[in-house]
Parts: structure tokens; sequence; C-alpha cells
């Protein structure tokens, strides 16, 4: 191939354009063209193209965010317009498109493959819920950020003796609310993985670390178990807190992180991963190799066929899980 096209599509994530450095530096070294393709599929089909070079992406590899954009498409869906889509690249002579997102972009990187246009793409979401790889850009820096935060949250919780209920990010997936559980010592965490009781998993783990000594409390919960994610029989972080002032007789609040958690300046671990996934996937595009997913699995670089990585599913360890929850 000479010429190739990388988009970014789905949530931001940090280090999305450390991957964009990584990829347009290696397909330069390899004497290729690239063409960055603007807010995702939708800019494929609006023709939103623009010219990468090395000078270009010099200063992205510490910027949250992603200077690509990103959109979602209801049109790039239809046949018409994936056929728009692959037509505006042909007509710049993009032969391979390297794709960064999570498994929504992973689906549009196997229709535009399966259509004749090769991609690959790299798994890039805060969620880290991409289960043909044991990481996910972005997912490092988004679980320092929430720990961070917690750090604070912490500050005020001693002062006043009390609960705080955290919500974070995740959608269904509970990876970071475990992790950022684990690191900052909560007294519980709620994660959509595993069926939680209000008794059990707040009020008893409560009364366990009171009878310690403890006087705060700081419980983790997973978007996915709250009334956020507009299911009737979840409790938002406010009704934790309300039922468990009201059981224990200790003042609680609830309080959501929210889009914070996707910002911001990606770790050096987002950083190393960008730099080799990005390398990665031009290599296979150099090779015509297309309908790659390039994934870390038990520390090395991998790639699975696309279509085969939507299928594959990946659990969290109730080990990790009882680390906090007993
Ligand atoms: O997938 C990343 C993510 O941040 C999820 O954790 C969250 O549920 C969702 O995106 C939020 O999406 P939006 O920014 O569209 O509200």
């Amino acid at each position: 191939m000479k010429t190739i096209g990388i988009l970014t599509s789905g949530g931001d994530a940090p280090g999305m354009n450390a991957a964009v450095r990584a990829t347009v530096t290696a397909a330069h070294n390899a004497g290729m063209t690239v063409f960055g393709i603007n807010r995702g599929y939708a800019g494929m089909m609006n023709n939103d193209y623009i010219e990468l070079t090395p000078a270009y992406v010099a200063d992205l590899i510490n910027r949250g965010g992603t200077v690509l954009f990103s959109a979602r498409s209801k049109e790039f869906c239809t046949e018409e317009g994936m056929a728009k889509a692959i037509a505006n690249c042909r007509a710049r002579g993009i032969e391979g498109v390297v794709v960064i997102g999570g498994d929504g972009s992973f689906r549009g990187a196997r229709d535009l493959s399966e259509r004749g246009l090769p991609c690959v793409a790299v798994p890039a979401t805060i969620d880290n819920d991409i289960a043909c790889s044991d990481y996910t850009l972005g997912y490092d820096t988004c679980l320092n950020t929430i720990v961070d935060m917690v750090d604070k949250i912490r500050d005020t919780s001693v002062s006043h003796d009390r609960v705080m209920f955290v919500e974070v990010m995740g959608r269904d997936a509970g990876w970071l609310a475990l992790n950022s559980a684990i690191a900052s010592g909560a007294t519980a965490v709620l994660l959509p993985e595993f069926e939680w009781d209000f008794e059990r998993d707040v009020l008893a783990a409560i009364k366990r670390e009171q009878e310690h000594g403890k006087r705060y409390f700081i419980i983790i919960v997973s978007e996915g178990c709250t009334a956020t994610k507009d299911a009737e029989n979840k409790m938002s972080v406010d009704e934790l807190a309300k039922r468990t002032q009201a059981a224990t007789g200790i003042e609680s609040r609830g309080g959501i992180l929210g889009h914070i958690q996707r910002g911001g300046t990606p770790t050096v671990r987002d950083r190393l991963f960008a730099a080799q996934m990005g390398d990665y996937a031009v290599k296979l595009l150099k090779n015509s190799t297309g309908n790659r997913v390039v994934a870390l699995k038990c520390d090395e670089l991998v790639d699975y066929n696309i279509f085969e990585a939507l299928k594959m599913s990946k659990s969290i360890d109730k080990k990790l899980y009882t680390l906090v929850n007993g």
C-alpha cells in the first residue's frame, strides 16, 4: 500500500493522539502517504480528509482527546453510506485504513474490510472492554484520573466522617470501578458483572470496617449499576447515599465523576502502547493485511481477524473483586 487513511471513532480516549502520531510516523518511514479522516466514519462519507505529515503530528504525544475528532453516524451503517465512504477513499488513492476506537468502531472496520477496503483496528476506550485485548488505550490514564479524584474525595470524607459513593464510567463494564476501588482502598465496589446486594455489599461492608475503628467509607459504583443507565431497579449514587444514611446514621453523599474521566494527558503506559500499536497496524497494512485488530495478549502484541475478535469475551477475575468486597 502507498496511501492509507486513519480515523478515530467512538468515545475519545487519552492515547488516541499518540496512536495517530505513531501511525503517521511509521507510515512515512515506510514511504506511505497518510490521510487523516476527521470525525470518524461520518467524515469518511462527508469528504472530511486532511493529509497528515510527521510535522503535523509532532506535538500530539501528550495531548488528550483526539485531533481527528470523533462522531457517531447512522448513515454510515447503510450500504449507501459505506459505498460513499469507500468511493471517497478510492478517489484519494486510500488503500487501507487504521481505525482507532472501541468495538462499535471495529464493526465499521469489519464492514469496510468485507467490502474491499482493508482496515486494521486499534483498541482505544477508557472502558477496557474490548474482549480480544487485555488492554485498551486510554484505560490507564482514566484509571489514574479516577484514583486521583478519589484521593481528593477521601480528604473531605475523612474530615467529616462520611460515607461517599463515587460513580465511575465504564458503560456496562466494571474494569474501571474494580481497579480504581482496589487502588484507592475502597470499602466496597459495585459492579455490573456481579450481582450485588445493598445489605451485604454496602451496609455489612461499612459495619465490618467500623468495627475496626474506621469512620469514613468510600464506595465505588460502576455506572452500569446505577439509575443513570435507566433501568428501574437500579439506584443512583444519591439514592444509595440516602438509604445508607437512613440505615447507619452516618452522613452520606453521592457524586458522579463524569466526563472529566475521559480527558487529560495520556500516561506513559498509554503512550507506550499507542506507539507500539500504531506501528504494528502500519506493518499489517504495508503487507496488505486487512480486517485485523491489534491486541495485547499476555504482554505481547498480536492481531486477530475482526470478525473473530468481536465474538470473543473477557471476564473480570472474581479474585480481584473479592480483594475489595471479601
Ligand atoms: O465508552 C466510553 C464512555 O465514556 C463510557 O464509559 C460511557 O458510558 C460513555 O462513553 C459515555 O458516552 P457519551 O460521552 O456519549 O455520553
